[in-house]
């Protein structure tokens, strides 16, 4: 919906904004550095890697240019605080601080879900970079997680890691608790029509109140996103590409198909 230019959010609306990060133009870069703060431009400086650089500074114009479709604010103004986990939020405009949102970046491509009224986790996952999956599992894994993923078939198995890598991230973020969670404490069952959560006394916490949804934006990337909507509002989520741009293009871009939930395909 939008109201003289601007989109609005919905009762448990959750928009996800999402942006390539292949062939992002110098004169693209030097405009999304203008909208950066002084401390972000600082932190920007610092990054070693050029790829982990280019992710910040598309991530920074992405959250600003996107929450400016939602509230009559200029992209530089808007201003950050963090959580005591490191979860940012809206501090100024105050009007505005309402609007949630979370952020995941990855190699080619970064994310931004936004909401009003809802918890909200988003990750993304580029599943060809190099990483050992069996050496890794163990120590990121609940032990039903870690048995599903061991009794794949091994041309599957990669898939069903990212399957449970991208929704524990998800609920970890939209938490807002990072890994102060312990990865143990919780594990999801895939068996189902959508992903379902299960928790420890480790990690208190009412199930239910959670939706949880995953999707493939690329052949290359898996993302999943946590929701927790206010009681009796089922949420909806809609994905839009986008590039940033300070005119604002404020198209929807190309719908991404979701992930069903079944065996062989996740
Ligand atoms: C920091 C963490 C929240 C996400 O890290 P990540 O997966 O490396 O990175 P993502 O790109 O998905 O998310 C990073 C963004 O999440 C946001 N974020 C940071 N802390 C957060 C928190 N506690 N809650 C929600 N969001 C948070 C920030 O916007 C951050 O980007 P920024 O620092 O550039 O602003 C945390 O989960 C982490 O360090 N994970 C490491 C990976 C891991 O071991 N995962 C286990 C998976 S089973």
């Amino acid at each position: 919906m939008t109201s003289g230019g601007l989109l609005r959010l919905g009762a448990g609306q959750i928009d996800v904004w999402l942006t390539s990060l292949h062939g992002v133009s110098a004169d693209l870069k030097l405009a999304y550095l203008q909208l950066l703060s002084e401390p972000e431009r600082a932190k920007w400086k610092r990054f070693v890697a050029k790829d982990a650089q280019l992710q910040y500074l598309v991530s920074r114009a992405l959250v600003r240019t996107t929450l400016s479709r939602y509230a009559e604010v200029p992209e530089y103004a808007w201003e950050f605080e963090t959580n005591r986990y490191g979860r940012p939020h809206v501090s100024q405009p105050l009007a505005a601080r309402a609007i949630l949102f979370n952020l995941s970046n990855t190699t080619g491509l970064v994310a931004c879900a936004i909401g009003k009224d809802c918890d909200i986790g988003i990750d993304v996952e580029n599943i060809m970079r190099s990483l050992d999956i069996d050496a890794l599992a163990p120590a990121v894994f609940a032990s039903a997680e870690l048995a599903d993923v061991r009794q794949s078939p091994p041309g599957d198995r990669r898939e069903r890691f990212y399957s449970y890598w991208t929704l524990k991230e998800a609920y970890i973020k939209g938490r807002g608790m990072g890994l102060s969670l312990p990865l143990d404490a919780f594990w999801f069952d895939l068996n189902g029509l959508s992903p379902r959560l299960n928790v420890t006394d480790r990690c208190p916490d009412i199930p239910e109140r959670w939706r949880f949804h995953r999707y493939a934006p690329t052949p290359e990337h898996r993302m999943a996103i946590a929701v927790a909507a206010p009681r009796d509002t089922e949420p909806s989520v809609c994905l839009r590409w986008t590039v940033p741009s300070l005119a604002g293009d404020g198209q929807p871009g190309g719908l991404v198909p979701g992930l069903a939930n079944e065996p062989g395909i996740a």
